[in-house]
């Protein structure tokens, strides 16, 4: 199996996961180890990485030689990112993808691509409708448009070319090596290095959070028993919870009053809310998520969350001055 992207965050846990809950498979990792990839994420795995951009189209052929699957995580992945410099996005989500499918195209290899909600674009708050695989492309942002567009090749190339492919579209994720510039990690850092959380705008935006295991788990059952050219929603029922109730758990997790947070500049075109319909990933695969609770679904998600980066510090502090320096430029 190669996996694009396997030094980063949902990627490298994807490894992780895989290795722990299957004996067959071997596993190789492309990445361009940009600032969001990680040599570290992958300690004590066995596994090959090859340092690299997707985009390189005579090494993605050599390494497409002997794959039975390829794994695609690859892209660049931060919205506030993708408003500060968009050339990348086009870079990486576009031209990578086109760059891979021509390669499986040419080598015969099975593909999974690794999609988003966000290419939905979003819902209004009162708005009860949730997204399902029949729902229409809308995307917001740069980062949102290049993952939308994607999806159109990967679904280009399976009808004219007849790859083997599928494709999920998840929501958020959280959990372990997540980078510390997205919103859960940076909140618990924050706190860890003794500032305070910082709330975009009015906090009432909603994501249908997911520990990054059950997406994972999801994917892993996809590339084994999905059908070939299908889209997957993957998503674990959170779209009830809004920012402002994830930094206030958060808060209450780490022992601080939970409305001791700062509220900061919003973000431009900000999505207000996200909300996945997986019926069809539960009733016809079997998968459901194993991070549930009766409140907020979260509590011990975030708790074992909150515990790996209290354990960790050594793996984000280098980044964090970088991260805030440059939030703090933008209001943020
Ligand atoms: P991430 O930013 O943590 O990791 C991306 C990885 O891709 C990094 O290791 C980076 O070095 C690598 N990369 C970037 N450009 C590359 C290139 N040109 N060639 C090779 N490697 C390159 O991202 P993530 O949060 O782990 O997201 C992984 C995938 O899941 C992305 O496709 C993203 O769109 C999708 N996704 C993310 C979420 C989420 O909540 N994080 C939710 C749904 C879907
Ligand atoms: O929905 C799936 C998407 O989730 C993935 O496709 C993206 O790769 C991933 O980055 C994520 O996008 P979001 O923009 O939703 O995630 P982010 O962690 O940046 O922000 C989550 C919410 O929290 C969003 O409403 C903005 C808000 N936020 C974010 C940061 C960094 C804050 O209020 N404060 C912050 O400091």
């Amino acid at each position: 199996m190669l996996v694009t992207g396997g030094a980063g965050f949902i990627g490298s846990n994807f490894v992780r996961r895989t290795l722990a809950t299957r004996s067959d498979y071997d596993v190789t990792i492309i990445d361009k180890l940009t600032y969001a990839g990680n040599r570290a994420n992958l300690e004590g795995l066995d596994v090959r990485l090859v340092e690299g951009d997707i985009c390189n189209s005579p090494l993605m052929n050599k390494l497409m030689r002997g794959m039975d699957v390829v794994v695609h995580f690859a892209a660049e992945s931060h919205n506030d990112n993708s408003l500060a410099g968009p050339g990348a996005f086009v870079h990486t989500n576009l031209v990578g993808t086109y760059t891979l499918l021509e390669a499986v195209r040419a080598h015969g290899v099975r593909l999974h691509h690794i999609s988003t909600d966000e290419v939905f674009g979003d819902l209004a708050l009162d708005d009860p409708a949730r997204f399902t695989e029949q729902t229409a492309y809308n995307p917001s942002s740069p980062y949102s448009a290049t993952k939308a567009g994607s999806d159109h090749l990967v679904r280009a190339w399976i009808r004219s070319f007849g790859i083997e492919a599928t494709i999920s579209n998840c929501s958020n994720n959280y959990g372990p090596y997540q980078h510390i510039e997205k919103f859960i990690p940076r909140q618990i850092t924050n706190i860890l290095a003794g500032g305070h959380p910082k709330l975009y705008g009015t906090g009432e935006q909603v994501r249908d959070w997911i520990h990054v295991d059950d997406h994972n788990d999801a994917v892993l059952l996809i590339l084994e028993r999905g059908s070939l050219g299908q889209t997957y929603i993957v998503g674990a029922d959170n779209d009830h919870v809004n920012n402002l109730q994830v930094v206030r758990l958060i808060n209450e997790l780490m022992g601080r009053d939970a409305d001791d947070f700062e509220h900061v500049a919003d973000r431009p075109g900000h999505d207000m809310r996200y909300a996945m319909d997986s019926t069809k990933l539960r009733t016809e695969l079997g998968w459901a998520p194993k991070y549930t609770d009766t409140t907020t679904g979260m509590r011990a998600g975030l708790a074992h969350t909150i515990a790996w980066y209290e354990q960790h510090r050594a793996w984000w502090e280098p980044a964090k001055e970088r991260v805030e320096r440059e939030y703090s430029m933008r209001g943020q």
